[in-house]
């Protein structure tokens, strides 16, 4: 049997991941991988082991004709659409979790959450065999943490980030945005506005960090039915958290808003 690889004869492959109900986020990622790859795989798999047993894995969106739709634009290669008893069979025993990374910030409320993530991508590279692979920020632990799997257990792959695309008023497009209703849909935008808040008082060199935060946790409280899950200050590489305020700062958070648990994220530069 002939892998993927040696069936496209040298030519470079790149490869976008996704749960599908895609938007222009992920269409980022698949416009950048047509740029730098000869054949573009991107795959939609909503992926059982990523979700905890109370979360959204049966409500999850799956708009396969709109999604199929939304690609045929980009004229990509292969559309890889797996059955999940193909990927996960009942009998499925075997992880890859990246330590330390994984039980951080998102990890706290998701314990399960990155090990199927990162499983699941592992197996997808084994399968697409790519030379480039794509991430958004928008999921900025994910990346940080596929990049660590990559590096750890020598994975042939260049990982590819794009920044995080933004609705008109500075919501991160989110397939979980559907789950908001018109008032929830108004009220998310205080996530963005309270990253922009601890941006505007970092850059402007407030050192107290108790201070900012404070601030950002009562202008999110200020909203009904928000349930901030954390905001924190954090090292872009290790995801540690920081106290001193100075370079460049990860200022990440993850709230409740009715069904949906969104998450977003700013890169900031402290005097
Ligand atoms: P999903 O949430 O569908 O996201 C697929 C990719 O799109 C991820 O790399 C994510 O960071 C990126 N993305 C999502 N919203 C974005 C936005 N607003 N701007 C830019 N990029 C955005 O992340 C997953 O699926 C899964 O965990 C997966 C990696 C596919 C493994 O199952």
């Amino acid at each position: 049997m002939y892998s993927f690889k040696t069936r496209c004869r040298g030519k470079t492959i790149g490869f976008v991941p996704t749960m599908g109900c895609l938007h222009e986020g992920h269409l980022s990622l698949v416009e950048a991988a047509k740029k730098k790859a000869d054949v573009v795989v991107v795959s939609i798999f909503v992926n059982p082991i990523q979700f905890g047993p109370s979360e959204d894995y049966k409500e999850y969106p799956r708009p396969l004709a709109t999604d199929k739709g939304l690609l045929e634009h980009f004229d990509i290669d292969v559309l890889f659409l797996p059955e999940a008893n193909k990927i996960t069979p009942d009998n499925f025993s075997s992880y890859i979790e990246v330590d330390k990374l994984s039980k951080k910030m998102c990890g706290r409320a998701r314990p399960a959450y990155f090990r199927g993530v990162t499983t699941i991508v592992a197996k997808f590279f084994n399968i697409v065999c790519p030379d480039f692979t794509f991430f958004g920020e928008k999921d900025y632990q994910q990346q940080i943490i596929i990049k660590k799997m990559v590096k750890d257990l020598g994975f042939a792959i260049k990982i590819i980030t794009l920044p995080t695309v933004r609705e008109f008023d500075g919501l991160a497009m989110s397939s979980r945005n559907q789950y908001l209703s018109v008032k929830e849909r108004e009220q998310a935008i205080i996530l963005y506005k309270a990253l922009c808040l601890a941006r505007q008082e970092i850059e402007s060199g407030e050192k107290n960090d108790h201070k900012i935060l404070l601030r950002v946790r009562s202008l999110i409280g200020s909203v009904p039915n928000i349930r901030l899950d954390y905001v924190v200050f954090a090292d872009p590489e290790t995801l540690d958290e920081v106290k001193t305020l100075r370079g460049k700062i990860l200022v990440a958070l993850a709230a409740y808003i009715g069904k949906a648990r969104l998450i977003d994220n700013l890169i900031v530069n402290a005097k």
